[in-house]
């Protein structure tokens, strides 16, 4: 978990101040797990439980990555939003994005995504596989943003309520780490 702690704080372009502070993305801690709950269960009606997500920390696979505000003159650091995904062979799984309510529609997302898209490049995969509610506008929007494209639609997949997924892809075939 050493290398867990370490901050990546975005290069100076990527800076994004919000409400005078600035974001950074880390690797999440297992420490980290009850901050992670607490922003699931904001984020979603039907949030990941600690005992869902627990498991997460020790697949060699998983990628978790946190959100934090910082002041920039110091003080505590500040969750908003989180990451999950798997880094399998040849591609990158994103089981999950979420940023707290209060904090949408600044860019979060978008920093975490790039993150991901990052993450894949570095790891030479090839795509980039996410399924989403199909009524999950906000989601959908986020990820088309990036060039997503539905490529399947699993009927009935979620759960309360009982709703589709579609299926998105995003290929980085062709380009360069
Ligand atoms: C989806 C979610 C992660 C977006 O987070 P966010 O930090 O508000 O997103 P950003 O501010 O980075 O938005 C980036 C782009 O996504 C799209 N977008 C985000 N929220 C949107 C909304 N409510 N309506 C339409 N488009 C939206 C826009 O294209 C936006 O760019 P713009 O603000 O320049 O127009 C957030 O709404 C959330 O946590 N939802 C609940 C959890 C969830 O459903 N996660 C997805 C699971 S598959």
């Amino acid at each position: 978990m050493g290398e867990g702690a370490k901050v990546d704080n975005l290069s100076m372009s990527a800076i994004l101040e919000i409400h005078d502070k600035v974001l950074s993305l880390r690797q999440a801690k297992i420490s980290d797990l009850p901050t992670i709950c607490a922003i699931e269960r904001l984020a979603h009606k039907h949030p990941w439980t600690l005992k869902a997500l627990e498991p997460e920390f020790s697949h060699p696979w998983s990628r978790f990555r946190l959100a934090i505000l910082r002041d920039p003159l110091g003080g505590d650091e500040e969750a908003v939003g989180y990451c999950l995904s798997w880094l399998l062979p040849g591609e990158l799984h994103i089981l999950n994005v979420a940023v707290l309510p209060d904090y949408r529609r600044l860019g979060i997302a978008r920093k975490m995504m790039e993150d991901a898209l990052r993450l894949a490049r570095q790891a030479d995969a090839a795509q980039i596989f996410l399924e989403v509610r199909i009524s999950n506008e906000a989601a959908i929007a986020l990820y088309r943003s990036f060039g997503f494209e539905q490529v399947g639609l699993r009927k009935k997949y979620y759960e309360k309520p009982v709703e589709d997924a579609l299926v998105f892809v995003l290929s980085l075939d062709g380009e360069s780490a």
